[in-house]
């Protein structure tokens, strides 16, 4: 291996000193990077393989050792009794606090307690994705880019595997995909935030100063607004952060809720009057959702401008805005700073994260730097009724701009959805998903595109491609690719689905279809389902379907559907298991394509190069280890898929680890 420090193209603001001192992490060479999403790149093979497998070993002892030994004290919930069988129902977490539900699967009812094992349980822990060590995390927080290191802080739980007494987890990274640990940048430790260190954002002055807005919980459990920097500028790691001594910075204003305010956005500078401003989530009592938004010179001092950002009827609480520009101009694959003016070429994307069911809803539309006001090009998908950036297990997500890869990062925080027992017995609940770029979707103009970060492919390993396979009606096409629990699948299918036989037209209209209300990969119908099976087993007696499904509609136009079924992923009944899912757009003489990351319990799948997305948590009990397989499906009764192009590589783990101390 090579010391990292090299391997980074750098903005140049970094110094020597702190390459010096760079502990080692498996390079990667940010030379020539393509723009995200839109061409390929061949992928290079990591010398770390030696080191993961050694980590990966270890990592899966120390799992084992958690489930087994420290005889934590299972925070079980009330056992309920349901239709003569005893099931367990998770403890709420979070809402009596005045934060969203933070326990796993609420309603669990229906099923026994699965006797996992625990190899079973070892293999659920992911190998690429970021987790802590062990216990509970959430919401990604104030991520950033200072001195050559990309920054995650992280919502944790020092003492446990469920959510509470929480505290800022820290990791560092060269390249977002290989993290060192750090000790917890901030925890509960004044009045104002005794209750919960909360979500939070990083912004960068011009001046290369960081400040750090966050929300604390009380002692009396009200939401107040905090202000932290780091007490050593001069450490790259950012390692200790001063809290402000005139916190807290910002209180509920009149007529908000002493629990409805939370989760400052990074702040951007107002070209008109070159102050700063930022947004945060509440709502009002018509349980309307809204972003209030601050003007300030010195992040101390603050006054609450008349107008909201935004508002939006009946869309309730508004968790973890986010607020930013993306660039309209069809030439540029680049992201936007965060302080970029509005103007020809510029829109702007918010974000919110709805508390009422938990999901991340964006729009797309123009920022007015005179009235400080948002509004969406299409109010019929406006924020919280319209778009999502998931349709499976995403929440509270976070992006920054990163100035060395000229591009805007997406984080978002994927729970569980296995039992709270089983997260007990693991040691640890909760994933961040893969780190996505953002553009916005300049074909369609009325989406976003999100794609994993281009590091991803340096983990591939172990490439091969199947081409041109026929899948008739009900077939299922095995596809031998060896291991089959870090995977990177690129499949791009065609499908004859010309007009339908000359006056059968009428016939031909099918009903509206939707992914959750279907019956999954099991649901026949004329144009779907097909695509592919991950973590299946050679029986299928377990299986995560990745599928395509195309309505033909009255006036004969087909739509698609873009769906993830896990019905059938698992033999274990103490999940939630569903379809999730949405349409996505498909212009005129595009094929259909999808984009994979299987990473042992969570399946991150991209169509149409990322116009939908979806993430599901998937516990199979059969297809793992070595016996998970890959497959190729087409269960429509009229249509024949050809599948173009099936690229699937095996991944190597990354390197995630604590950092390496010498002091
Ligand atoms: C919070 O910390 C206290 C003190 O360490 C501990 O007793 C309690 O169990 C923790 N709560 C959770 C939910 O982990
Ligand atoms: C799809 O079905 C689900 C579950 O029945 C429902 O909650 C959702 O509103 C439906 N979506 C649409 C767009 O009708
Ligand atoms: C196709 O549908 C049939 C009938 O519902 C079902 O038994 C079968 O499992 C489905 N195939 C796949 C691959 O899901
Ligand atoms: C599928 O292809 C087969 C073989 O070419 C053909 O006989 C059949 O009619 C096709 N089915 C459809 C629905 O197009």
């Amino acid at each position: 291996m090579t010391p990292a420090g090299s391997a980074i193209v750098d903005d140049g603001v970094h110094d020597a000193a702190q390459i010096a001192n760079a502990p080692l992490l498996p390079e990667t060479n940010l030379k020539g990077r393509r723009p995200p999403a839109r061409q390929r790149r061949p992928s290079t093979v990591l010398p770390a393989i030696a080191w993961t497998v050694l980590l990966l070993a270890l990592a899966g002892l120390a799992v084992y050792r958690q489930g087994h030994g420290d005889g934590q004290a299972a925070a079980l919930g009330d056992q309920v009794a349901s239709a003569g069988r005893v099931v367990e129902v998770a403890a709420s977490r979070g809402v009596v606090q005045g934060v969203s539900e933070k326990s796993t699967a609420p309603a669990l009812l229906g099923g026994g307690a699965y006797d996992w094992t625990n190899a079973m349980l070892a293999w659920q822990r992911t190998a690429f994705h970021f987790q802590p060590q062990k216990n509970w995390m959430n919401d990604p927080n104030g991520p950033l880019y200072y001195k050559g290191w990309y920054h995650l802080f992280y919502q944790w739980n020092p003492d446990g595997a469920v959510w509470g007494n929480i505290t800022w987890g820290h990791a560092v990274s060269r390249d977002l995909v290989h993290w060192l640990h750090l000790p917890p940048a901030m925890v509960p430790d004044h009045w104002y935030d005794i209750n919960g260190v909360w979500s939070g954002s990083a912004t960068q002055l011009p001046d290369g100063r960081i400040v750090m807005l966050y929300t604390g919980s009380t002692e009396d459990a009200v939401q107040v607004q905090l202000l932290a920097e780091p007490a050593d500028p001069s450490d790259p790691l950012l390692r200790r952060w001063a809290k402000s001594e005139s916190n807290p910075v910002l209180v509920p204003p009149p007529g908000i809720g002493l629990t409805d305010f939370r989760d400052p956005t990074t702040a951007w500078l107002n070209p008109t009057d070159r102050a700063w401003r930022i947004t945060i989530g509440s709502k009002n009592q018509e349980h309307a959702g809204l972003a209030l938004v601050y003007r300030t010179e010195d992040f101390l001092h603050y006054d609450l401008l008349p107008a909201l950002l935004h508002v939006v009827q009946g869309t309730g609480m508004w968790e973890c805005v986010d607020f930013y520009p993306v660039s309209a101009d069809l030439a540029a694959d680049v992201g936007l700073d965060t302080s970029t003016a509005p103007g020809p070429g510029v829109k702007h994307v918010l974000k919110a994260s709805l508390d009422d069911d938990r999901h991340d809803y964006y729009g797309i539309g123009t920022y007015d730097a005179g009235t400080d006001r948002w509004t969406p090009d299409d109010a019929a998908i406006d924020v919280g009724i319209g778009l999502r950036y998931d349709y499976g297990k995403f929440y509270a997500s976070k992006s920054f701009y990163d100035p060395v890869g000229r591009r805007r990062v997406l984080w978002g925080w994927i729970g569980e959805s296995d039992s709270e027992r089983a997260d007990v017995l693991k040691g640890w609940a909760s994933l961040q998903s893969i780190p996505r770029t953002v553009l916005l979707d300049t074909k369609t103009g009325s989406n976003l595109l999100q794609w994993p970060v281009v590091e991803v492919e340096n983990l591939r390993m172990r490439g091969k491609l199947f081409d041109g396979l026929d899948m008739p009606p009900g077939s299922v096409v095995p596809l031998d690719v060896g291991r089959a629990t870090q995977l990177d699948v690129e499949a791009v299918f065609q499908v004859q689905a010309g007009a339908p036989a000359a006056g059968s037209a009428a016939a031909g209209a099918e009903a509206p279809y939707n992914c959750s209300a279907s019956a999954g990969s099991a649901g026949r119908g004329l144009l779907g389902p097909f695509g592919l099976l991950v973590l299946a087993d050679d029986g299928l007696s377990e299986q995560t379907a990745v599928y395509f499904y195309l309505v033909r509609g009255a006036d004969g136009k087909l739509s698609t559907h873009f769906c993830q079924d896990a019905f059938r992923s698992s033999k274990a009944n103490d999940l939630v298991k569903a379809v999730y899912g949405s349409s996505v757009p498909v212009l005129d003489g595009e094929d259909l394509s999808v984009r994979i990351l299987v990473d042992h319990s969570i399946v991150e799948s991209f169509a149409q190069g990322g116009r939908t997305c979806i993430t599901s948590r998937v516990y199979p009990t059969k297809a793992i280890y070595d016996s998970a397989r890959v497959f190729l499906f087409n269960n429509a009764t009229n249509l024949n898929v050809t599948a173009k192009s099936i690229k699937i590589w095996e991944l190597n783990s990354a390197y995630i680890r604590p950092y390496p101390y010498s002091d």
